[in-house]
Protein backbone atom coordinates (compact mmCIF):
# COMPACT_ATOMS: atom_id res chain seq x y z
CA UNK A 1 0.00 0.00 0.00
CA UNK A 2 1.54 3.61 -0.66
CA UNK A 3 2.21 5.34 2.52
CA UNK A 4 0.57 8.46 3.62
CA UNK A 5 2.46 11.14 1.78
CA UNK A 6 3.18 9.93 -1.38
CA UNK A 7 1.99 11.59 -4.40
CA UNK A 8 -0.60 9.15 -5.17
CA UNK A 9 -2.17 9.35 -1.73
CA UNK A 10 -2.03 13.29 -1.66
CA UNK A 11 -3.75 14.24 -4.64
CA UNK A 12 -6.68 11.56 -3.74
CA UNK A 13 -7.21 13.48 -0.67
CA UNK A 14 -6.24 17.17 -1.57
CA UNK A 15 -6.77 17.53 -5.54
CA UNK A 16 -4.73 19.95 -7.16
CA UNK A 17 -6.15 23.53 -7.92
CA UNK A 18 -6.05 24.51 -11.57
CA UNK A 19 -2.88 25.88 -12.36
CA UNK A 20 -3.34 29.56 -12.62
CA UNK A 21 -0.81 32.47 -12.39
CA UNK A 22 -1.52 35.40 -10.06
CA UNK A 23 -3.01 37.76 -12.88
CA UNK A 24 -5.18 34.79 -14.36
CA UNK A 25 -5.75 33.70 -18.51
CA UNK A 26 -3.16 35.32 -20.51
CA UNK A 27 -2.89 37.57 -23.91
CA UNK A 28 -0.62 36.64 -26.47
CA UNK A 29 -0.37 37.30 -29.83
CA UNK A 30 2.31 37.23 -32.46
CA UNK A 31 1.84 40.51 -34.63
CA UNK A 32 3.46 41.46 -38.03
CA UNK A 33 3.68 44.78 -38.93
CA UNK A 34 4.58 45.31 -42.74
CA UNK A 35 6.25 49.03 -42.25
CA UNK A 36 6.42 51.82 -39.83
CA UNK A 37 2.50 53.01 -39.87
CA UNK A 38 1.51 49.13 -38.88
CA UNK A 39 3.48 49.60 -35.64
CA UNK A 40 2.12 53.18 -34.85
CA UNK A 41 -1.16 51.48 -35.37
CA UNK A 42 -0.71 48.81 -33.38
CA UNK A 43 0.88 51.52 -30.66
CA UNK A 44 -2.20 53.82 -30.96
CA UNK A 45 -4.33 50.87 -30.08
CA UNK A 46 -2.56 49.73 -27.29
CA UNK A 47 -2.13 53.48 -26.01
CA UNK A 48 -5.78 54.24 -26.15
CA UNK A 49 -6.43 51.17 -23.65
CA UNK A 50 -3.63 51.66 -21.30
CA UNK A 51 -4.76 52.84 -17.62
CA UNK A 52 -2.99 53.81 -14.62
CA UNK A 53 -0.15 51.54 -13.31
CA UNK A 54 0.20 49.45 -16.55
CA UNK A 55 3.61 48.80 -17.54
CA UNK A 56 4.44 48.26 -20.94
CA UNK A 57 8.03 46.89 -21.59
CA UNK A 58 9.53 47.22 -25.05
CA UNK A 59 12.01 44.74 -25.70
CA UNK A 60 13.86 43.40 -28.98
CA UNK A 61 17.30 44.77 -30.02
CA UNK A 62 18.76 47.85 -31.22
CA UNK A 63 16.81 49.38 -33.80
CA UNK A 64 13.85 46.95 -33.73
CA UNK A 65 11.26 49.71 -33.41
CA UNK A 66 11.02 50.30 -29.23
CA UNK A 67 11.56 54.10 -29.34
CA UNK A 68 9.43 54.21 -32.67
CA UNK A 69 6.87 52.53 -31.03
CA UNK A 70 6.88 54.51 -27.94
CA UNK A 71 6.66 58.32 -29.56
CA UNK A 72 3.45 56.79 -31.76
CA UNK A 73 1.74 55.70 -28.22
CA UNK A 74 2.97 59.01 -27.07
CA UNK A 75 1.68 61.16 -29.94
CA UNK A 76 -1.60 59.12 -30.45
CA UNK A 77 -2.53 60.58 -26.95
CA UNK A 78 -1.48 63.73 -27.67
CA UNK A 79 -1.73 66.38 -31.29
CA UNK A 80 0.75 63.59 -32.88
CA UNK A 81 3.49 66.34 -33.65
CA UNK A 82 4.78 65.58 -29.46
CA UNK A 83 8.89 65.99 -29.51
CA UNK A 84 9.25 62.53 -28.58
CA UNK A 85 13.52 62.31 -27.94
CA UNK A 86 14.81 58.81 -27.50
CA UNK A 87 15.62 58.69 -23.69
CA UNK A 88 18.90 56.98 -23.97
CA UNK A 89 21.03 59.21 -22.22
CA UNK A 90 18.15 61.04 -19.88
CA UNK A 91 17.21 57.44 -19.31
CA UNK A 92 13.24 58.84 -18.62
CA UNK A 93 11.13 60.94 -20.05
CA UNK A 94 7.91 62.29 -18.89
CA UNK A 95 4.52 63.16 -21.08
CA UNK A 96 1.42 64.83 -19.43
CA UNK A 97 -2.15 64.68 -21.33
CA UNK A 98 -4.95 66.43 -20.20
CA UNK A 99 -7.15 64.43 -18.12
CA UNK A 100 -4.63 60.87 -18.75
CA UNK A 101 -2.39 59.40 -16.55
CA UNK A 102 1.06 61.04 -17.10
CA UNK A 103 3.01 58.53 -19.54
CA UNK A 104 7.10 57.76 -18.36
CA UNK A 105 9.27 56.38 -21.14
CA UNK A 106 12.32 54.86 -20.03
CA UNK A 107 15.47 53.39 -21.75
CA UNK A 108 17.19 51.40 -19.56
CA UNK A 109 20.42 50.63 -21.76
CA UNK A 110 22.49 52.76 -19.61
CA UNK A 111 21.36 51.34 -16.34
CA UNK A 112 24.08 49.97 -14.63
CA UNK A 113 22.46 48.45 -11.53
CA UNK A 114 18.57 47.45 -11.31
CA UNK A 115 18.30 49.44 -8.15
CA UNK A 116 19.04 52.35 -9.83
CA UNK A 117 15.71 52.50 -11.57
CA UNK A 118 14.38 53.82 -7.98
CA UNK A 119 16.40 57.09 -8.36
CA UNK A 120 14.66 57.53 -12.08
CA UNK A 121 11.35 57.70 -10.14
CA UNK A 122 9.94 54.46 -11.27
CA UNK A 123 7.78 54.13 -8.12
CA UNK A 124 5.71 57.63 -8.53
CA UNK A 125 5.45 56.13 -12.16
CA UNK A 126 4.25 52.39 -11.15
CA UNK A 127 1.98 54.03 -8.39
CA UNK A 128 -0.44 56.40 -10.73
CA UNK A 129 1.09 56.63 -14.33
CA UNK A 130 2.10 54.31 -17.37
CA UNK A 131 5.09 53.49 -18.05
CA UNK A 132 6.97 52.28 -21.23
CA UNK A 133 10.21 50.98 -20.62
CA UNK A 134 12.57 50.34 -23.25
CA UNK A 135 15.60 47.72 -22.73
CA UNK A 136 13.38 46.13 -19.02
CA UNK A 137 15.57 43.01 -19.04
CA UNK A 138 17.81 45.58 -17.20
CA UNK A 139 15.35 45.43 -14.31
CA UNK A 140 13.60 41.84 -14.86
CA UNK A 141 13.17 41.26 -11.55
CA UNK A 142 11.24 44.32 -10.48
CA UNK A 143 9.18 44.08 -13.05
CA UNK A 144 5.12 43.75 -12.55
CA UNK A 145 3.58 40.31 -13.00
CA UNK A 146 0.98 41.90 -14.65
CA UNK A 147 2.61 44.13 -17.42
CA UNK A 148 2.10 43.75 -21.25
CA UNK A 149 5.24 42.35 -22.81
CA UNK A 150 5.64 43.64 -26.58
CA UNK A 151 9.31 41.54 -27.96
CA UNK A 152 10.22 43.19 -31.53
CA UNK A 153 11.77 41.64 -34.19
CA UNK A 154 13.39 42.15 -37.43
CA UNK A 155 11.02 40.98 -40.42
CA UNK A 156 12.14 39.62 -44.00
CA UNK A 157 12.16 43.06 -45.36
CA UNK A 158 13.81 46.40 -43.85
CA UNK A 159 10.60 48.30 -42.98
CA UNK A 160 9.02 44.79 -41.49
CA UNK A 161 9.11 44.00 -37.73
CA UNK A 162 7.05 41.06 -35.64
CA UNK A 163 5.72 42.35 -32.47
CA UNK A 164 5.34 38.81 -29.89
CA UNK A 165 2.62 40.66 -27.18
CA UNK A 166 2.24 38.66 -24.30
CA UNK A 167 -0.04 40.06 -21.01
CA UNK A 168 -2.83 40.10 -19.12
CA UNK A 169 -6.39 38.96 -21.01
CA UNK A 170 -7.85 42.04 -20.53
CA UNK A 171 -5.71 42.60 -23.46
CA UNK A 172 -7.18 40.39 -25.91
CA UNK A 173 -9.56 42.56 -27.27
CA UNK A 174 -7.12 45.42 -27.75
CA UNK A 175 -4.81 43.06 -29.86
CA UNK A 176 -7.74 41.58 -32.15
CA UNK A 177 -8.60 45.30 -32.42
N1 LIG B 1 7.86 48.42 -39.00
C1 LIG B 1 8.69 49.25 -38.31
N2 LIG B 1 8.43 49.52 -37.01
C2 LIG B 1 9.25 50.32 -36.29
N3 LIG B 1 10.36 50.93 -36.78
C3 LIG B 1 10.66 50.69 -38.07
C4 LIG B 1 9.85 49.86 -38.87
N4 LIG B 1 10.40 49.80 -40.11
C5 LIG B 1 11.50 50.56 -40.08
N5 LIG B 1 11.66 51.10 -38.85
C6 LIG B 1 12.80 51.96 -38.50
O1 LIG B 1 13.61 51.25 -37.59
C7 LIG B 1 14.22 52.17 -36.70
C8 LIG B 1 13.85 51.80 -35.29
O2 LIG B 1 14.59 52.63 -34.44
P1 LIG B 1 14.25 52.79 -32.92
O3 LIG B 1 15.08 53.90 -32.41
O4 LIG B 1 12.79 52.85 -32.72
O5 LIG B 1 14.80 51.39 -32.36
P2 LIG B 1 15.02 50.98 -30.86
O6 LIG B 1 14.53 49.57 -30.76
O7 LIG B 1 14.43 51.97 -29.95
O8 LIG B 1 16.59 50.97 -30.71
P3 LIG B 1 17.49 51.21 -29.42
O9 LIG B 1 17.69 49.87 -28.78
O10 LIG B 1 18.76 51.77 -29.98
O11 LIG B 1 16.80 52.16 -28.50
C9 LIG B 1 13.72 53.56 -37.07
O12 LIG B 1 14.68 54.16 -37.92
C10 LIG B 1 12.43 53.27 -37.83
O13 LIG B 1 12.16 54.28 -38.80
MG1 LIG C 1 15.18 53.11 -28.38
Amino acid sequence: MAGQGTPRKRRACCPAKPKQNKTGAMARRVIDLADEAQTARLAARIAAAARTRDTIALSGPLGSGKTSFARAFIRSLGNGDEDVPSPTFTLVQTYEFPGRPTVWHFDLYRLEAADEIYELGIEEAWADGICLIEWPERIAALLPRDRLDIALAAGEQPQQRRATVTGPARWDAVLDG
